[in-house]
């Protein structure tokens, strides 16, 4: 204990002190009580004085090298729960876990290369407009898709075909648009990508993933379809729509477009360093937000970011 604690407690139990006069004789409470006082003015000033002075003497040192109890329950103040996104960003990991896909996350500053040379944007393609990209004065980018890693994640994984295996990752990640905010665009939001690549690789072998991870998450059959779309990296390039649930008051009338997918373009394979002649792959990205919404019938993006305590403690 500290000095300063140590007075603290003095002068604390002069209560006790203070207490007792009324037990005295009369005669003695007089010079009793004036002896107490004494002693408090010097406790008082001591006190003062040692919290004037430099308060590196007053503060103990902590050992951050101490035994901890793991199990020890968190203090009051920092006890609290997930974030409704994060809760369910790790159900979406599990469910792809559980098909046999590694995680990798991504990252929350990129740079042109990732977001679009290695993504087979062509220099000064209009392409790269449609990212609403943000830009540091530096010239980074916070990633404005989980795209971004598809090029670390193939060069990281390359080995796993080298020896005769595949790739299959799954990278959830934040990201940001520079998006007119409404209530169902953010300029903060979350996406998970796939990547998976193999000898053999198929179309219908990506959209049996895909039924499958929706169907669990969902819990529920699900019918799926899709439309053209265009990407850079992917051709053929599609987007996945699933029915809406019958859970979610869909009648079978509903489709919702989840996500954007299809086979890896050639391109994104050979600058990674993969024989496109040899491997195919497929990837696919989608939002977390629009998953979670439907899954819990919200109809505002932008709670998630708002920090609205009654929203968050719905959850
Ligand atoms: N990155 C795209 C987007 O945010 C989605 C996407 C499309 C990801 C096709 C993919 C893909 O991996 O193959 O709009």
């Amino acid at each position: 204990m500290s000095t300063l604690e140590q007075l603290k407690l003095e002068l604390k139990s002069l209560g006790k002190e203070y207490a007792k006069i009324k037990t005295l004789p009369e005669s003695e409470r007089k010079s009793f009580g004036q002896e107490i006082n004494a002693k408090k003015q010097k406790i008082i000033e001591q006190i003062k004085n040692l919290e004037s002075k430099n308060t590196e003497a007053n503060i103990e040192p902590i050992d951050i090298t101490a035994p901890f109890d793991v199990n020890s329950k968190p203090t009051e103040s920092i006890k609290g729960s997930k974030h409704p996104l994060m809760v369910e960003l790790d159900r979406v990991i599990d469910i792809y876990s559980r098909m046999g896909f590694d995680v990798v996350e991504s990252r929350q500053l990129d740079d042109e290369f990732h977001m679009f040379d290695a993504l087979n944007f062509p220099k000064g393609h209009p392409a790269r407009d449609g990212y609403d990209t943000f830009r540091t004065e530096e010239g980074f980018i916070p990633p404005a898709h989980t795209s971004t890693m598809q090029h670390r994640v193939l060069k990281q994984y390359k080995n796993n075909l080298d020896e005769g295996g595949q790739i299959a990752v799954v990278i959830p990640g934040r990201v940001f648009r520079n998006e007119d905010v409404d209530a169902t665009h953010e300029h903060t939001f979350y996406q998970c990508e796939g990547v998976f690549v193999s000898k053999d690789a198929t179309f219908a072998q990506m959209l049996g993933v895909l039924k499958n991870f929706f169907e669990a998450y969902y819990g529920q059959d699900l019918k799926i379809k899709t439309q053209p779309g265009y990407f850079p990296f992917t051709e053929p390039s599609i987007e996945l729509l699933i029915e809406k649930p019958k859970s979610l008051g869909g009648k079978g009338d509903g489709w919702l477009e989840m996500l954007g997918c299809g086979m890896i373009h050639p391109n994104v394979l050979k600058m990674a360093g993969i024989n496109p002649d040899e491997y195919k792959g497929f990837a696919w990205g989608g939002g977390i937000d629009r998953l979670v919404m439907l899954k819990y019938q919200l109809n505002d993006i932008r709670y998630f970011e708002s920090a609205k305590l009654d929203f968050l403690e719905e959850f």
